[in-house]
């Protein structure tokens, strides 16, 4: 796979979000229970602090939107869950497998998620990141969000720490869909 793999033919993100095509023979699914295996392994090599299994299993319990990137093998390598919230849509989570990152996966999962985002007529979305995961904040700037917030001690942390969360913004138009 090419390693500058980008959702968008001339590499700038739309103003308004449009479905990426994906490369051949790759695939978005809906996460269900049978993905939770292979998503918890991925999540648990990801972060220093992972979601349970029976994080996700709730949060699709409560009806959030999972969503799963497979390579043409079939394979998982991403995944992200978004929550609806009364008309703005939050990205409670979005991964890439660690052995699969860099290759251009977690932009074309992210302009993935933005487009759900506007499919379900909501065009406004939110995200807390740690503002010491730069990689993390860099591919959301890119993809024009901005911050608008900070929540004090949001995050669990190394020996009993607490860390802060960034509360970054997109908002895009309705009308220019
Ligand atoms: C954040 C994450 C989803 C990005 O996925 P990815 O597939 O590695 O990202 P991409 O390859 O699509 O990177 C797109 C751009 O984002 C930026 N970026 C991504 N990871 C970066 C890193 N580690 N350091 C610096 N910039 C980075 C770069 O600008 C990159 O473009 P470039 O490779 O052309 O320089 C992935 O690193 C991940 O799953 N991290 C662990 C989980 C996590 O932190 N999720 C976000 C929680 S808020």
């Amino acid at each position: 796979m090419s390693a500058a793999l980008q959702p968008f033919a001339d590499g700038n993100w739309p103003d308004v979000p449009v479905m990426p095509v994906l490369p051949n023979g790759w695939s978005i699914g809906r996460m269900s229970a049978l993905d939770l295996a292979a998503v918890s392994e991925i999540e648990h090599r990801a972060y220093s602090h992972p979601w349970t299994r029976g994080n996700f299993e709730n949060s699709l319990k409560a009806g959030h939107l999972g969503l799963t990137l497979r390579d043409p093998t079939h394979t998982l390598v991403g995944y992200a869950v978004l929550m609806p919230v009364v008309d703005e849509m939050h990205l409670l989570n979005i991964t890439i497998d660690p052995r699969r990152q860099r290759q251009g996966l977690g932009r074309m999962l992210l302009a993935v998620t933005l487009a759900t985002s506007h499919d379900h007529r909501l065009h406004t979305m939110l995200l807390e990141v740690r503002p010491s995961n730069v990689g993390a904040i860099a591919l959301y700037e890119e993809a024009g969000f901005a911050e608008i917030g900070r929540r004090r001690g949001y995050y669990p942390a190394g020996a009993q720490g607490r860390e802060d969360a960034l509360v970054l913004r997109r908002g895009w138009l309705a009308e220019e869909a």
